[in-house]
């Protein structure tokens, strides 16, 4: 250990040492959500403020914190490129201040090894360094993988409060360039309890995955309810990019098993984690959990190799089409997407494979539907009509997969509150398709 101490000692650095290393024009990455080292980015924002450098890109796929980048002082000196426009990025990629970068999840790594300048700094939150002096990511594996072989400068912000996990986390002391100590609470995404329509659309959903079936939940209230209904099923598999805490429960009340895996078997399996304090102490040492890149968790491929694979996620507005919108409200940005087509595609590729896409059918108190006759002008495509499978509102469930235009129409339509069903009908007749 007295080598790895020395060799721990000499790369020890201040915040302020570390975003020294940022010149003009240079790309820098971070890690997905709680991988972003707060310590060293306050330094470089202080940095930028006294314009000690110009053209400064920084990548994140999602930023949880909000940094100040969207401040007209950072304009061309360190400016935010958002791969996922969730808040609190989403004010910024509205008015036009951050840029973002269309992406499938699973393509990131990709991306970053064949269409983009290599980074030239990398940093990362990271769990203390083990007694084989490796750290690791903890909490994101995601894209960890690929910046760790393309940066030219490695820097770490170690924290006592990241949990140590597996997989594709660990990064050995002699690859890094230098790190600093921030020991600072992990931030907590604390799941609200479903409301009426969510837990309607979560119970619908439970009632159709089979015992042995393997799980992806995504993002929002539907994914969660979701987990909530599962507690009388057997040997559920996770397979799932983002770990929630809904699965813990699943996992502690006995029925995650992941028994009945084709791959992986007896493993859970997920490329980040956002949740509450009890979810960052139960990752932490466990031998379960594998955290994997993104470009394996969220590979239709891999994903299509897992029989009765489920996969669940939100979306904001459906047309008599079957098209998903989900990352904007006409054209308005509002979220990225993420990882939906992946499994949506993974599960289409499973025998026995199920997505499911639920959304209440109203928003704004009842007053707008989230069924249209055509999507709203502007609208961005998600999920395309023929990826499309499951469609899940608070009225019910339908499968459009093997159903022609007119009949999706029709079963589109049954799943639409009931004020707004005549005026479909009316308008689905205007597209012939009723
Ligand atoms: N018209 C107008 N407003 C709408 C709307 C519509 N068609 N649909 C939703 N909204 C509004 C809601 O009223 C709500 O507004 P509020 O915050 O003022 O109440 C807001 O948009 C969020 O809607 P909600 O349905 O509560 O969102 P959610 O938290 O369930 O998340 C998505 C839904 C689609 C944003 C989320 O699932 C997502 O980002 N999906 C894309 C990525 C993905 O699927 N990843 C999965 C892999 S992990």
């Amino acid at each position: 250990m007295s080598v790895l101490n020395d060799c721990y000692e000499s790369k020890r650095m201040s915040a302020d040492e570390i975003a020294e290393y940022v010149k003009s024009n240079y790309i820098c990455v971070s890690p997905s959500c709680l991988g972003e080292p707060p310590m060293i980015l306050e330094a470089l924002t202080k940095r930028a403020k006294k314009q000690e450098f110009e053209n400064v890109k920084y990548h994140c796929v999602f930023s949880p914190k909000g940094w100040d980048f969207t401040n007209e002082v950072y304009k061309n000196r360190l400016e935010h490129i958002s791969w996922f426009t969730a808040n609190p990025a989403r004010k910024g990629v509205q008015s036009g201040i951050i840029d973002y970068m269309p992406n499938h999840y699973s393509c990131v790594p990709k991306y970053w090894n064949e269409f983009i300048d290599n980074p030239d700094v990398f940093f990362a939150v990271v769990s203390p360094m083990d007694k084989h002096g490796y750290f690791s990511f903890g909490v994101t594996a995601s894209e960890v993988k690929t910046f760790k072989e393309k940066a030219k400068y490695i820097f770490l912000e170690v924290n006592k409060y990241m949990p140590r996990t597996f997989g594709d986390t660990a990064i050995h002391i002699s690859e890094i360039t230098g790190f600093c100590e921030n020991h600072v609470p992990l931030a907590e995404a604390i799941s609200s309890e479903p409301n009426e329509n969510e837990a309607k659309m979560g119970k619908i959903i439970a009632e159709l995955v089979p015992n042995g079936a393997t799980l992806q939940l995504g993002i929002g209230g539907v994914p969660n309810a979701v987990g909530m209904y599962l507690k009388n099923k057997k040997d559920i598999g996770l397979h799932t990019e983002l770990f929630t805490d809904s699965m813990i429960d699943l996992i502690e009340c006995g029925v995650v098993t992941n028994k009945a895996k084709n791959i992986d078997k007896d493993f859970t399996v997920a490329a980040f984690a956002w949740g509450s304090k009890r979810m960052y102490d139960f990752m932490d040492d466990n031998v379960s959990i594998k955290m994997r890149s993104v470009d394996y968790v969220n590979n239709p491929y891999v994903i299509g190799q897992l029989d009765n694979f489920v996969s669940v996620n939100s979306c904001i507005e459906i047309d008599l089409f079957g098209q998903v919108a989900s990352e904007s409200i006409g054209t308005v940005p509002f979220s990225g997407s993420g990882g939906q087509v992946d499994f949506v595609r993974g599960a289409g590729l499973s025998k026995g494979g199920k997505s499911f896409i639920a959304m209440s059918s109203t928003a704004k108190g009842g007053k707008i539907s989230k069924i249209k006759p055509v999507l709203t002008t502007g609208s961005i495509v998600t999920t395309g009509k023929n990826d499309v499978d499951y469609i899940v509102t608070e009225n019910g469930a339908v499968r459009l997969k093997g159903k022609t235009a007119k009949e999706r129409a029709k079963l589109i339509i049954s799943l639409a509150d009931e004020k707004f069903r005549d005026e479909l009908i009316f308008e689905g007749k205007k597209l012939n398709l009723i």
